[in-house]
């Protein structure tokens, strides 16, 4: 079975085919260069773009493939959640696809989908602790099946990501700032009694991160001069990102502020999902963590998780960083897990914006 999986939830278009279960070839826009003029996404230019992107991908995708539609039996698209706009110029593309062709229409999850996405690398093992940390999410979840998702955590304000942009904003570096903070932070040791780990004095399986950013900030005010004075050149970002070289004029404490900033979300996100594994029954209820999302790509957060499966003595799915943040294959892998079991959506599927809860729709055809 062949898998069409169609991404634009937010500032990255992407489409991807999966067949069988494998990758077959992907297409992946990103809009970072051009909402990071105005320092995180504006919605009206994310779903403007999308438009103008989305029919000569699906084209270059199909033609790199050496496919045609007739070709493709399933089509999967993110329903949500995510910015309204953009959401719905994928999923009308998808249903349009979906009229014209009779192929299956599967709305997918983009949430889930983050999870699932690891099981194009390996075999997924169920019931799973799935971790999700992104831009707009922090999530813990026990995962069943990938139709079956109990939600047992969440943030109560900021996402990890979220976290990472804000300090990355604080310290002048560009938006998206994570990947930033990352690569310098690997040019100091943490220093644990900077900053404290958040929200994790109290008997529940929530993340608070506004406490956290907040310290930053008041450390940054107590220590002037800390942050970057003004933007950095492309060409120095990139001989930072790629060969982790300081900038001539970066700021002595910067790694330090960011090591021990990383550390802290890297300690709470181990904090919580080790509290969600005992409240779940441990290892003889839970038999894989999950990590997901963007923040997944991070390097600190990928060794406290490693740690955590570790010493519970459990498989660790954690994607490559390239299946971490937003792309189409997860989409499509997703939407190809849901149409084995027989499950679909019709025209009818209804986008789901940030905040609503996306129902447990599909039809089910027995056949
Ligand atoms: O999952 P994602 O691509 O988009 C959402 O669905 O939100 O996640 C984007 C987030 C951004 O906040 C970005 O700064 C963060 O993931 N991120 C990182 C790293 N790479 C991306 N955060 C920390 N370290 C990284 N290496
Ligand atoms: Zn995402």
């Amino acid at each position: 079975m062949r898998c069409l999986g169609i991404e634009s939830s937010c500032d990255e278009t992407a489409l991807a085919i999966v067949d069988d279960g494998r990758l077959v070839d992907a297409v992946m826009s990103t809009q970072a260069e051009l909402h990071a003029l105005f320092g995180g996404v504006v919605p009206e230019l994310a779903s403007r773009e999308h438009y103008r992107l989305i029919g000569r991908m699906f084209d270059s995708l199909m033609l790199r493939c050496g496919l045609g539609v007739q070709d493709i039996d399933v089509i999967s698209v993110a329903r949500g959640p995510g910015l309204l706009g953009s959401l719905l110029v994928g999923v009308g593309f998808a249903k349009g696809l979906a009229l014209a062709g009779g192929q299956r229409l599967v709305g997918v999850n983009h949430l889930h989908a983050h999870l699932l996405a690891a099981g194009l690398e390996h075999r997924l093992v169920f019931p799973a602790l799935g971790v999700l940390v992104s831009g707009g999410h922090t999530h813990l979840y026990r995962i069943d099946s990938p139709r079956n998702f109990t939600l047992v955590g969440r943030t109560l304000d900021d996402a990890a990501g979220e976290a990472f942009d804000k300090v990355a904003k604080m310290l002048n570096l560009p938006y998206p700032g994570g990947r930033f903070i990352d690569v310098l932070g690997h040019m100091a040791d943490p220093d644990d009694s900077m900053f404290p780990r958040p929200y994790t004095d109290n008997d529940n399986l929530d993340f608070s991160f506004s406490g956290l950013k907040t310290a930053v900030s008041t450390w940054l005010k107590a220590h002037g001069g800390t942050a970057l004075a003004a933007p950095l050149a492309e060409s120095e970002l990139q001989a930072m990102l790629q060969n982790n070289v300081l900038p001539s004029g970066m700021p002595a404490d910067m790694p330090l502020v960011c090591a021990s900033f990383n550390a802290a979300v890297a300690d709470t996100l181990y904090i919580k999902a080790r509290r969600a594994l005992q409240r779940l029954g441990g290892r003889g209820q839970i038999r894989s963590v999950v990590v997901a999302g963007g923040v997944a790509a991070n390097s600190r957060v990928r060794t406290s998780m490693q740690r955590l499966a570790a010493e519970e003595g459990l498989h660790l799915h954690l994607p490559s960083p390239a299946l971490c943040t937003d792309n189409g294959a997860m989409i499509a892998y997703t939407g190809w897990l849901l149409a084995s079991e027989g499950l679909h959506h019709s025209l009818e599927l209804e986008t789901m914006p940030r905040g609503r809860v996306i129902p447990d729709d599909y039809i089910h055809d027995a056949h």
